[in-house]
């Protein structure tokens, strides 16, 4: 079941399946929005969450089926996160349904797999999943780690933390990956890249509206999955709002 106006099929592919139990909706602001202090905001954090896992799995396992000619060792990274992605979903069901909720109880958001499943390029998906959704990921768990340690739940403490670690390293293998297929494709492949990103942007646009949020920047987990001084000083920058 959809709620508001379709997302533009030009920059948004088809949508994942879902079966009866899931409400899909397409923008954050169609979402429940509760605010901190209601009991519901965590537990339709979790769900939320939960299902994006699901969609960074299903997203890695498009990427194999689709480029059936990538590199293996490019190929085998994949295939670890499609296993790790599956293993954070459990984990969130685990802490969601711990905490007295039912998979099905909030509407859920399924837009990663629809923008990036409508990018053309393996790099390019690479670099607006990994590179740029993913990392912005690693600053979000490093800051709800700080908070559930503040708060002694220790379930959602083990939960970030052993997903933390698994994201430096989708991060990390996409900032080995993409300039190398980019070198390989020439100007071409750099042209494809800055469009695939500039058409992602676009697309998150229309989704987040004015609500995009961002966390401090994780400078020392961002140096460790690969990134530059450079590319940390710009996202500073752009976090900082300058
Ligand atoms: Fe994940
Ligand atoms: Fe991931």
């Amino acid at each position: 079941m959809s709620h508001g106006a379709p997302l533009d099929p030009a920059i948004f592919g088809p949508a994942p399946a879902r079966d009866a139990r899931f409400v899909v909706r397409e923008r954050w602001t169609e979402m429940e929005n509760f605010p901190a202090e209601d009991p519901r905001h965590p537990l339709e954090f979790l769900h939320r969450q939960m299902n994006e896992e699901v969609n960074s799995l299903e997203i890695s396992a498009r990427n194999l089926a689709d480029f059936p000619d990538a590199d293996w060792a490019l190929r085998l990274s994949m295939a670890r996160q499609c296993w790790d992605e599956a293993r954070h979903v459990v984990m969130f069901r685990r802490c969601f349904e711990a905490r007295g909720g039912r998979v099905g109880d909030y509407p859920v958001l399924n837009f990663q797999y629809r923008i990036i499943t409508s990018l053309p390029g393996l790099a390019g998906r690479l670099a607006v999943q990994n590179r740029s959704f993913e990392a912005a990921g690693i600053d979000a768990i490093n800051d709800g780690l700080g908070e559930a340690r503040g708060s002694g739940q220790q379930d959602l403490v083990e939960l970030l933390d052993a997903q933390l670690a698994d994201e430096v390293q989708h991060v990390r293998f996409a900032n080995e990956w993409v300039p190398r297929m980019v070198d390989r494709g020439g100007a071409r492949a750099t042209f494809a890249l800055v469009q695939a990103v500039a058409r992602a942007d676009g697309a998150m646009r229309e989704v987040a509206g004015a609500a995009m949020t961002t966390y401090p920047v994780a400078e020392d987990i961002r140096r460790e999955a690969g990134f530059s001084e450079a590319e940390i000083a710009t996202v500073r920058r752009i976090t900082a709002g300058q």
